[in-house]
């Protein structure tokens, strides 16, 4: 079968790669409140403070490397007779740093974004309040990362890969966070096969046929050594 495959991936799979999750023990939901730090009340209340949380997680992503669970993605991209499509919630890179292409629906650490004219740059390692924006030149630059409440980036886009795929995979999401939980759902109603690869259970595990269970770096070049024989 060389039909088209979507992966939808979460900070699980960055995990080896020594970027913290968000709900796992030690996380970062543990040490920072989201409403402080990843809404837009909090950037409006205080934007000093979800400066400082980006600019510390930008530094670590842009020092992090992709482990084998990344670079296994991105020879699947390159070796599958099909399509593969790697839809991220992550905003660390290391899809690109590994070689492969990705939609990134929560939008990107190395990117930022002007609040006044919308216009999207390439983001200084530390942003401070009052960014200046390159085009129109408001002081207006913020983190381009979709925050709760926002709606993610390329949801049309990332709707027509769920109806037209033959194999849906998902690999580190806890699948607390729609719309990206409800995407497995969306791929089988359209008649696709789905697989989940997590170190754990996650809230949707019940909604895939097959799972493997491990971490990412040894279970997902597994998967995909298979898919590739
Ligand atoms: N290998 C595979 N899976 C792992 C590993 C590992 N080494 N370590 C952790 N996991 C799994 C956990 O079992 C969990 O299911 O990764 C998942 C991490 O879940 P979360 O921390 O909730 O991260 P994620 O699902 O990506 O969060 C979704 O929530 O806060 C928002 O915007 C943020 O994109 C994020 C979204």
């Amino acid at each position: 079968m060389a039909g088209k495959i979507v992966v939808l991936t979460g900070a699980g799979i960055s995990a080896e790669s020594g970027l913290g999750t968000f709900r796992d023990e030690g996380g970062l939901w543990a040490k920072h409140r989201i409403e402080d730090v990843a809404t837009p009340e909090g950037f409006a209340r205080d934007p000093a403070l979800v400066h400082r949380f980006y600019n510390a997680r930008r530094i670590q992503a842009a020092e992090a490397l992709p482990n084998a669970a990344h670079e296994a993605l991105a020879r699947l991209q390159r070796d599958w007779p099909g399509e593969v499509v790697i839809v991220t919630q992550n905003v660390d890179g290391l899809h690109e740093k590994a070689g492969a292409t990705a939609i990134h629906m929560h939008g990107e650490l190395s990117s930022a974004l002007c609040y006044r004219c919308g216009h999207r740059w390439p983001s200084p390692p530390e942003m401070a309040p009052g960014e200046p924006c390159p085009a129109c030149h408001a002081r207006a630059g913020r983190p381009d990362i979709v925050w709760f409440g926002e709606m993610p980036y390329h949801m049309d886009e990332i709707a027509d890969h769920l109806q037209t795929c033959d194999l849906f995979a998902s690999i580190g999401t806890s699948g607390q966070v729609y719309p990206a939980a409800g995407f497995v759902q969306e791929a089988a109603y359209a008649g696709a096969r789905t697989i989940e690869l997590n170190l754990a259970d996650s809230e949707i595990s019940r909604a895939f046929e097959d799972h493997r269970v491990g971490p990412a770096s040894r279970v997902v070049p597994q998967w995909v050594a298979e898919l590739l024989a």
